[in-house]
């Protein structure tokens, strides 16, 4: 495909991912709300656990949410399951159009390992597929049963992926397919327990029995691992962002602890839903923050005292990152200035001094470092930053007398 008409198409399929994202982790939240806020009725009423009032747009809503099963099967009853699926498929899209079309660039770093293009998008497949299977059987032996200790196994086994892909990997895709796991993990336990479960529940009340519980306590388990898993996920999804974490020496670490404190946070807000205050939990999680942002302070550049000249500068990027980053770009199948960042003009280079900061300091650029950047050149584009980021040489010091 034409690299333009890919990168229209990966636009629409990103749009469409975030919209049905949107929905489905809304949907989620909202679920999940509505069982931590459902409250004893008044009036008894059979079989109905709690009930709420809400208004919303307007409108006044009751919501009654059974124990199991209503005594009859209500005409219209809606699923929610479209938003899941839609959201893996074009999940999957993005995975192939951004990473695995362009498997040289954005899968393998020579620096890291030297896999074939082939190979780089096995391990991304493989560590989706083989994710499901060790989870799936973990849900269903005895641990499965378990609050903490399944939680403490899960996170310990989702830190060994995040490790293991960054030793085989580049950094951020590794991170993605961190995230792309546990997104699967989410979409399939829709697809393979939560709603196979709800099927089997209505056939037997269409059959005028009522329906196993453990049908229902399934998809609540599976249910509640989904939600602890959102934040994590949704960091990851944004995390390309911000070279500063993926692009670190220990990028592992740093998703280990950003998915650490998104799930203590998910956590609060659980327990607060259910009437269970725990707010240290949050001073708990913002502390964990500030740890983090000291433990990952980038180095400090050998070049930090000595005076850069900008031509030095101007040498490295033509050599190291012009081939990409040009109006006329030379590096073979690229088209046009990855996202229109080029350094052709002295004001080039001084428009986007911020953001060659942020990519060269953390090692991201150039991409898998096709140009071959050294660590030297590194700190004397970093310590050129912390300079000022002048676009003249330092005057020649006054000889000495
Ligand atoms: C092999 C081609 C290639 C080389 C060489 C390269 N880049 Fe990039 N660069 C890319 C691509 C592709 C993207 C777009 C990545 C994306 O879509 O997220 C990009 C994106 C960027 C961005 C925008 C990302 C952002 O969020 O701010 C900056 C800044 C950048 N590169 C800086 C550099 C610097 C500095 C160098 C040299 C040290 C360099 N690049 C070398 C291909 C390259």
């Amino acid at each position: 495909m034409e690299p333009q008409i890919t990168e229209w198409v990966a636009l629409v399929v990103r749009w469409m991912h975030l919209v049905f994202g949107a929905a489905w982790i809304g949907a989620s939240f909202y679920f999940n709300w509505l069982n931590n806020h459902v409250r004893k009725p008044e009036a008894g009423r059979p079989g109905v656990a709690g009930d709420l009032w809400a208004i919303h747009g307007g409108h006044f809503y009751e919501v009654a949410k059974y124990e199991n099963a209503p005594e009859r099967l209500p005409d219209t009853l809606h699923w929610f399951k479209w938003e899941a699926y839609f959201t893996w498929f074009t999940g999957l899209g993005l995975l192939v159009l951004v990473y695995y079309l362009q498997a040289s660039t954005f899968m393998v770093d020579r620096g890291v390992m030297d896999l074939t293009p082939a190979a780089a998008v096995g391990v991304g497949v493989g560590t989706l597929v083989a994710g499901w299977i060790v989870y799936d059987l973990l849900c269903r032996s005895p641990l499965g049963r378990t609050g903490a200790p399944f939680a403490a196994i899960g996170f310990a086994l989702a830190s060994a992926v995040a490790w293991a892909l960054f030793q085989v990997l580049g950094a951020r895709a590794a991170y993605i397919h961190v995230g792309a796991m546990l997104g699967t993990l989410m979409a399939l336990n829709v697809f393979f327990v939560i709603i196979p479960n709800q099927r089997k529940a209505v056939a037997a009340m269409v059959a005028g029995e009522v329906p196993d519980p453990r049908l229902g306590q399934g998809a609540a388990q599976r249910s509640l691992h989904n939600n602890y898993m959102t934040l994590p996920v949704l960091f990851i999804m944004i995390s390309n962002h911000y070279p500063f974490t993926y692009g670190h020496e220990q990028g592992w670490l740093i998703l280990v602890a950003l998915g650490a404190i998104g799930g203590v946070v998910r956590h609060w807000f659980n327990l607060k839903g259910q009437g269970v205050r725990k707010d240290w939990l949050l001073p708990l999680a913002a502390a964990g923050l500030v740890l983090l942002v000291v433990a990952a302070a980038p180095r400090r550049s050998a070049w930090a005292d000595t005076p850069v000249p900008f031509s030095r500068v101007r040498a490295i990027l033509e050599e190291r990152c012009q081939k990409c980053h040009s109006a006329t770009p030379t590096w073979p199948g690229i088209l046009t200035a990855p996202q229109g960042v080029v350094y052709d003009t002295v004001a080039d280079i001084t428009r986007y001094a911020p953001r060659i900061n942020a990519q060269v300091s953390t090692g991201v650029m150039p991409l898998g470092n096709v140009t071959g950047m050294t660590d030297e050149e590194r700190d004397i584009v970093t310590a050129w930053f912390a300079q000022g980021a002048k676009t003249v040489d330092p005057a020649p010091a006054a000889a000495a007398p």
